[in-house]
Formats: C-alpha cells, sequence, structure tokens
C-alpha cells in the first residue's frame, strides 16, 4: 500500500519518478506526488489525488526545474481521505524538507498534539505529517537529515517506510523501514530507492533490500545503511530477475490481460530447475531433509487468492505426503492462539511477500517455534527474509490488481513441494512422483489452449451478463476454492455480488438464493478422477436448474453428462483432478476481467483496492 520511490544521479529526477511511480501505481492510487531538489537548491512539490494521471497533467502543465534529487509517492489513502492536501509528501522545517511515508503510524496522535502544544500547524489529516514535522524539527537541531532521521524513526510505532529530501543537502534521500518495504536500486553514478524493484529495474537490476529497523542515505555514488541507533550494518545485493518490459503493458489492453496471457510460462517458469528426470527436487530445500521427515504438520497462512492457492495445495501435499495440512487465513491465525509445535511448518503464501497479516502470522509462528516456509513471487521482499526457507514463483512481476498469474504459480510451486515432501517421506514412489510431474508439466500447453479456443465465448458471456446483479459459484473438493477464487474476482473486479459455495453445501442453506434467472457457475469435476464426485456435481446442477438457475458449466472436453443441463459449457482439456484447478480458474479470471470492461469499469485498479497490503 503506497508505492514510494527515491533517485539521486544525474538524470532529470522527475522522469525517474514519474516511471517509478507508473510501475508502482497498482499499490495505491488515490493520490500520486513528487518532491525534487532544483539545482539552485530550492525545493519544488506537485501532487494531486486521483490517479497518477491526474499528477502527470499537472506535472505537464507546469513542469517542476530540473533536479537530479528527488521522491515521488502514489497513496492507498489510511489517515485522511484522498485529497490534494492529504496526498504526499508533506513538508517539514518550514517547507525546506519534505517526506513521503508508506504504512500507519499508530502513535501519530500523541505525536500530534505534542507538537500541538509546542505550536506546530498542521494543514492535512494524516499521520504522515506528524513524521514530516519531526524530522525538519530534528534536522534543526543536527544539521543532518540521516542525524534527523535516528533521532526520530524509534519514537514512530507501527508500520513505515519513510523517504525524505531537504533543500539543505541537495545530493541526499535519506529512508528508514519499520514493517514495511524498501529496496536499494544500485546505478553507476545514481542510486535508487524504491516499495519494490519494479520502481527502478528501468535503470538498474542491481539491488539491495533494506533491512527491518534500518535507515539509508543515498547520494549519487555513495550508499549507507545503518540501524537505528546509527551502527552500520551490510546487506547483501541480489540481481533482479525482471526485466523493465516485464512490468510494462507491452501492447495488451490491461496489465490483467497480459498477465492473463502470461499464465502458461508462470506455471512453466515455477517447475525450471526444480524437476530433474521425474524427479522433483527444489534447490532451495536441501538440507531441510530431516525436518520434513519429521513435522507433523504443515499450516499454510495466506490471504485472499493466495490463501484460495493453499486450499488448492492442501488436498495434493496431504495426499501425496501423508501430512494434515491446514490452511489458515493469516490475520486470522496469531489470533486464535494456534497450536505450534517444533514439528509444525508454517508454510506462508504471498504474491507480494509484504502483505502485513502474512507477515505478522511468520512472525508469530516463528517465535512460537515453528519452522517457517515462504512461497513468493518477489525477490528481496519481507516475508521470505523473514522466512528459513523460500521457494519462489517465477510468475514475473504482477502489477493488476487482482491477482492470476500468481495463482497459477502458487499452486505450482506447492505442487512442487508436495512431490519434494513426498520423496524425502517415502510417501510416493518414484514412478508415482514422475506420472504427477508429467501431468504438471503438461499445464501450459493445456492453459495455452483454454486461452486460445474459450476465451471469445466467455467474452461473449460476460457482455450479456454485465448486468447481473449477483452471480454464484460452485464447486466440490479442489473445485470449491476454484469457486471461491471465482467468485472473489467478479467481486473485486466487477462489483458484482459473488458468492462460492462447496456444491454440497447449497441444500443446507444457499440454495434459497436459486431463483429463476439466477445464473450459477458450476467447476465439474472430471468423471474419470472420480465417477462419484463427478454425478454429485451433476446432480447439483440438476437441483439449482429445477429451480430455474441458468447454469455455466466448466466441465473437461467430452463431458457430455452436463450437456442436458447446463445452459452454457465452457471447455477445459483432460487433466489429472489435481491438475484441474490450474485449468478451471483460467475461464473464471477471463469471465470477471470481460465483465469488469464490459461495464466500463477499470480492470488493473479496482476502486478501494491495492495489491500490496501492508497494514493490518
Ligand atoms: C485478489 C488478490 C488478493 C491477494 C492478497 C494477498 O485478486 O490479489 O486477495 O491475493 O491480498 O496478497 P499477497 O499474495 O501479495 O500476499
Amino acid at each position: 500500500m503506497c508505492g514510494i520511490v527515491g533517485y539521486v544521479g544525474q538524470r532529470d529526477s522527475s522522469e525517474v519518478l514519474v516511471g517509478g511511480l507508473t510501475r508502482l501505481e497498482y499499490r495505491g492510487y488515490d493520490s500520486a506526488g513528487v518532491a525534487v531538489i532544483a539545482e539552485d537548491g530550492t525545493l519544488a512539490t506537485a501532487k494531486k489525488a486521483g490517479k497518477l494521471s491526474a499528477l502527470t497533467a499537472v506535472l505537464d502543465a507546469a513542469p517542476l526545474p530540473r533536479s537530479g534529487t528527488g521522491i515521488g509517492h502514489t497513496r492507498w489513502a489510511t489517515h485522511g481521505g484522498p485529497t490534494d492536501v492529504n496526498a504526499h509528501p508533506h513538508l517539514g522545517d518550514n517547507g525546506r524538507l519534505a517526506l513521503i511515508h508508506n504504512g500507519i503510524i499508530e502513535n501519530f496522535h500523541a505525536l500530534k498534539t505534542e507538537l500541538i502544544e509546542e505550536g506546530y500547524a498542521f494543514l492535512s489529516e494524516t499521520d504522515t505529517e506528524v513524521a514530516a514535522i519531526l524530522i525538519g524539527k530534528a534536522y534543526r537541531e543536527t544539521g543532518s537529515l540521516t542525524a534527523a532521521f535516528r533521532q526520530v524513526v524509534s519514537r514512530l510505532e507501527g508500520a513505515f517506510t519513510l523517504l525524505a529530501v531537504h533543500a539543505d543537502e541537495p545530493d541526499v534521500v535519506v529512508g528508514a523501514r519499520r514493517n514495511s518495504p524498501l529496496v536499494i536500486g544500485l546505478g553507476e553514478g545514481e542510486n535508487f530507492l524504491g516499495s519494490d524493484v519494479a520502481a527502478f529495474v528501468a535503470y538498474t537490476r542491481r539491488a539491495l533490500a533494506v533491512g527491518q529497523d534500518q535507515i539509508v542515505t543515498i547520494t549519487p555514488s555513495s550508499v549507507e545503511i545503518t540501524d537505528f541507533e546509527g551502527n552500520p550494518v551490510e546487506n547483501a545485493e541480489f540481481d533482479v530477475q525482471w526485466d523493465a518490459s516485464a512490468a510494462e503493458k507491452g501492447g495488451w489492453s490491461s496489465f490483467m490481460a497480459k498477465e492473463i496471457n502470461e499464465e502458461p510460462e508462470a506455471v512453466l517458469n515455477t517447475t525450471l530447475g526444480r524437476v530433474h528426470e521425474g524427479v522433483v527436487d527444489i534447490d532451495e530445500l536441501a538440507g531441510l531433509d530431516e525436518l520434513f521427515a519429521r513435522i507433523d504438520r504443515i499450516v499454510v497462512v495466506a490471504s485472499g487468492t493466495a490463501a484460495y492457492a493453499g486450499q488448492v495445495g492442501k488436498y495434493a501435499v496431504e495426499r501425496w505426503a501423508r501430512v494434515p495440512v491446514e490452511v489458515q487465513l493469516s490475520h486470522e491465525f496469531r489470533y486464535s492462539d494456534p497450536i505450534i509445535t517444533p514439528e509444525t511448518l508454517v508454510v506462508s503464501i504471498s504474491q507480494s511477500g509484504e502483505t502485513m497479516d502474512t507477515l505478522l502470522a511468520v512472525k508469530y509462528a516463528a517465535e512460537h517455534g515453528a519452522k517457517t516456509l515462504s512461497i513468493c513471487n518477489t525477490q528481496g521482499a519481507t516475508i521470505p527474509r523473514e522466512s528459513d526457507a523460500v521457494v519462489y514463483t517465477h510468475a514475473g512481476p504482477e502489477v493488476a490488481v487482482a491477482s492470476t498469474k500468481a495463482f497459477v504459480a502458487q499452486i505450482t510451486a506447492l505442487y512442487l513441494f508436495g512431490l519434494h515432501l513426498a520423496r524425502v517421506r517415502g510417501t510416493l514412489d518414484a514412478d508415482a512422483i514422475a506420472a504427477q510431474t508429467e501431468e504438471l508439466l503438461a499445464v501450459p500447453a493445456k492453459i495455452r489452449q483454454i486461452l486460445e479456443t474459450e476465451t471469445a465465448e466467455v467474452a461473449r458471456l460476460a457482455h450479456w451478463m454485465a448486468d447481473s446483479r449477483a452471480i454464484l459459484f460452485l464447486g466440490r473438493h479442489v473445485g470449491y476454492p476454484i469457486a471461491l477464487e471465482g467468485a472473489l474476482k467478479l467481486k473485486e473486479l466487477a462489483y458484482i455480488h459473488a458468492e462460492g459455495f462447496a456444491a454440497g453445501e447449497l441444500k443446507h442453506g444457499p440454495i434459497a438464493l436459486i431463483e429463476p434467472g439466477q445464473p450459477v457457475f458450476v467447476v465439474v469435476p472430471s468423471p474419470r478422477g472420480s465417477e462419484t464426485m463427478h454425478s454429485k456435481v451433476v446432480s447439483n446442477i440438476q437441483e439449482i436448474r429445477a429451480r430455474g438457475a441458468r447454469v455455466i458449466a466448466i466441465a473437461e472436453t467430452g463431458d457430455v453428462a452436463v450437456l442436458p443441463f447446463a445452459d452454457e459449457v465452457i471447455r477445459i482439456p483432460l487433466a489429472a483432478p489435481f491438475f484441474e484447478p490450474l485449468l478451471a480458474v483460467i475461464p473464471l479470471q477471463v469471465f470477471a476481467m470481460e465483465l469488469s470492461s464490459a461495464k466500463g469499469l477499470d480492470v488493473d485498479q479496482p476502486r478501494n483496492l491495492a495489491k500490496s497490503v501492508t497494514v493490518e
């Protein structure tokens, strides 16, 4: 939530900042702003409520002076509405210091009262302005931006990434972080700061993560990192694997359209280097055999779409590795007094690697003696760094706020993990592992086939159903989390009331919702996987059809049993049962995207949301 970028170097910083904000806008789009130190040593700012385009219109009309130093921000509002005044940067030291912030300063009220008593006046309703004034005040005492940060940041409670510039230090940007992300981009004669690497990947692929409770000072030729007390620290450099074009729309109508079309590669790339002649062996998990052999329980912690990936993965990991898997919403986990022993493995799933709920669940698990494994899509993010081990998904940057390619990559990573675990625990023999692996490796081509053959039909359905007031989704077994995911996509993208149900649950209450014309998507399992489950779902279809529902079945090619009862059938290629979710979800994602655009909504940036949820 909130995107942050900082630059020092020879380029025109306004250009670098706006470019970085374009790639970070998915983190929040309530307002945007920049501050630069002009070549004559004055501080110039521009900020505007609304999407980044509103700020760029302001900058086009009245460009900021040329400058090699600046900071930029895109906001997801927490304290104070999305207005021009509440937009960042906020000023301190009589307008000589500009500060931007991601996170929530929980004790801002007490600090603000203290400052008001001292005679300071506030322009905005934000918690950020308190930090700007405090750091400005500390600057007057210390004469150094870094020293001013050191004096103030320990007093701030909650979550924050702060970046500031001061007119008296024209070649310096200072940043600090606690419970919120900050990454450094290392250039030649220039350096960058960003909420994530997308902020600067167009200029450099050499990066350094800033650790918890650290302060960083960048100039064109130096990067200095200390802890909050000022002790120097050294962080490991890493190479960013994404290139700049991966975070560009590249001719697609939306990032979401692009990312759905990248799903075959997201699955494939996540398997690369992890399968050797049919044997799954994940290098990152080397050395953990003893742990994997003795664990007696796995708890998956995740939120939203990532939690649904966990629910899909649970069935396969339990079946293959014979270990109980529980999936907990990360924000519920630590409040439920969970039972954790040294034999518990806590697996977090997160695209961004920054979701505060999930991060806190991981920390809680570690503090209570569990080993932690992170499944994550973002290098250098906080959750993998806080975990004992990490399996990266290789979906590439996901920019659209609604998660699509990361979801299939997360399921892929969980399946690889399940097969790795089954090998180590001896619960599947080599042939069984090879057979499942072969199914997994066949998924990318099948997704491609769905995208080629079904997309037009799904788009037609979406346009036809654009006026629906509610849409329901049903599934059983691994199809159940897919029903939940289909409903979530529709809610967030098309603002339509949508609910996912376990098909068997319908008769216990929700069937009362069915009235003539009610659209219901049904994820139909293959009869080849389980004849019984298939016929139960077909019966569920008949039950709702008898009450007037319009049924859209997602069924495998050749499944004729659904034909008499379904109004529409979307076909997916044949796959073994555990691999059907990776296929069935695709038309549901396309449906939500098409319905959103049929309603004229912003597919990539749905209202009220942000991609990376760094508040609890
Ligand atoms: C929905 C969506 C969210 C995220 C959730 C977790 O389309 O994107 O539900 O899945 O906020 O985010 P990560 O995976 O970054 O932890």
